[in-house]
């Protein structure tokens, strides 16, 4: 409810801000209520929560809950985007179809919404964060930035741009809470981290992350990179822990060190 009315208010000052330019969608924000806000959101959560998350904190797409969107960064462009998509990405257009053209600015108004008040101050130290990041954290271990690292967990290098502070918190110390959609895994036709565990008739454990499965077979990545085939034939239990994570809660941190690691992580990607 908050976000709604702190949406409403900018979006009634960008509608006052544009000369009325006719009819025509794109050109003019429409007269915000709160229905139409509401019609909005049924638009984004139909055709754009899958990738960009329900509540536009990011998934497959770049999370939309950032203060400013470098490819929308106002009405129209945001309205081109969602008409277009970015072409040679992963972000398709929408056409007059599936939302027509009195709705799109609804539903470009919605999505603009989601950025609010996000603009946070963020406390920590970013150098320090990076420190950590190497050091103490061990998170190149499963992280790579750069090209640094290796990569049981996801790169993290335009992580910045793709999730918010609160999900970068919160990943921090609750990992399991935020598995993020794999954009491996999607290639490969499943979504997501899944942490498996087998063993063999033999009393064999293996454990490691689905990287493919069929009806016979199983393939995992271990921790330490490698990967390993399993027919399930030769399993006695296979177990997926939906609700577990391989990312260590940062149980050993201090709530300075997780303000490092956050404004670290917050820069990474911005400005590319
Ligand atoms: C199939 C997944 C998918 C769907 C569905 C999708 N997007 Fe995207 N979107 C992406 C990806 C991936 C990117 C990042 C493209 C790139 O590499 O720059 C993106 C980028 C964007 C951007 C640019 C963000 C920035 O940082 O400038 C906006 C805005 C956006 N999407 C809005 C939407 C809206 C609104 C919808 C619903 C109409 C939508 N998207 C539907 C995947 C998707
Ligand atoms: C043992 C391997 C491992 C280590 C060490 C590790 N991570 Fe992770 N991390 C993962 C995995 C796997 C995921 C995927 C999500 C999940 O399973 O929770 C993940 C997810 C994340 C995410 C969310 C990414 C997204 O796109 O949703 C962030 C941020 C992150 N890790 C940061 C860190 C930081 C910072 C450190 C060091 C303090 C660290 N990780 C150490 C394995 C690890």
């Amino acid at each position: 409810m908050r976000r709604l009315r702190s949406g409403l208010g900018s979006l009634a000052l960008v509608a006052g801000a544009l000369a009325p330019a006719g009819p025509g969608f794109g050109q003019e924000v429409p007269e915000l209520t709160e229905a139409g806000l509401a019609r909005g959101e049924m638009f984004y959560q139909a055709h754009c929560g899958r990738c960009h998350g329900m509540l536009g904190q990011g998934g497959e797409g770049p999370s939309l809950t950032r203060p400013t969107l470098s490819r929308a960064p106002d009405h129209a462009s945001m309205v081109q985007v969602i008409r277009r998509g970015i072409p040679g990405t992963g972000m398709p257009g929408t056409r007059a179809n599936l939302v027509p053209d009195l709705d799109v600015d609804l539903l470009a108004a919605y999505a603009l919404s989601l950025g609010e008040g996000t603009a946070v101050e963020i406390a920590g130290d970013a150098a320090r964060g990076s420190e950590l990041f190497a050091t103490a954290g061990d998170c190149y271990s499963c992280h790579v930035v750069d090209g640094r690292g290796t990569g049981i967990g996801p790169e993290l290098t335009g992580i910045g741009v793709q999730r918010g502070v609160e999900y970068l918190y919160a990943s921090l110390s609750t990992p399991a809470s935020e598995l993020p959609v794999s954009r491996r895994g999607i290639l490969q036709g499943f979504r997501g981290y899944l942490p498996v565990r087998a063993v063999t008739h033999d009393g064999r454990v293996i454990t490691g992350m689905r990287v493919n499965e069929d009806d016979f077979t199983i393939q995992l990545r271990s921790i330490l990179g490698r990967t390993v085939s399993l027919r399930k034939e030769d399993l006695a239990r296979l177990d997926k822990q939906f609700d577990h994570s391989l990312m260590p809660a940062a149980a050993d941190m201090t709530e300075a060190d997780i303000d490092d690691l956050v404004a670290y992580l917050a820069g990474l990607g911005e400005g590319s």
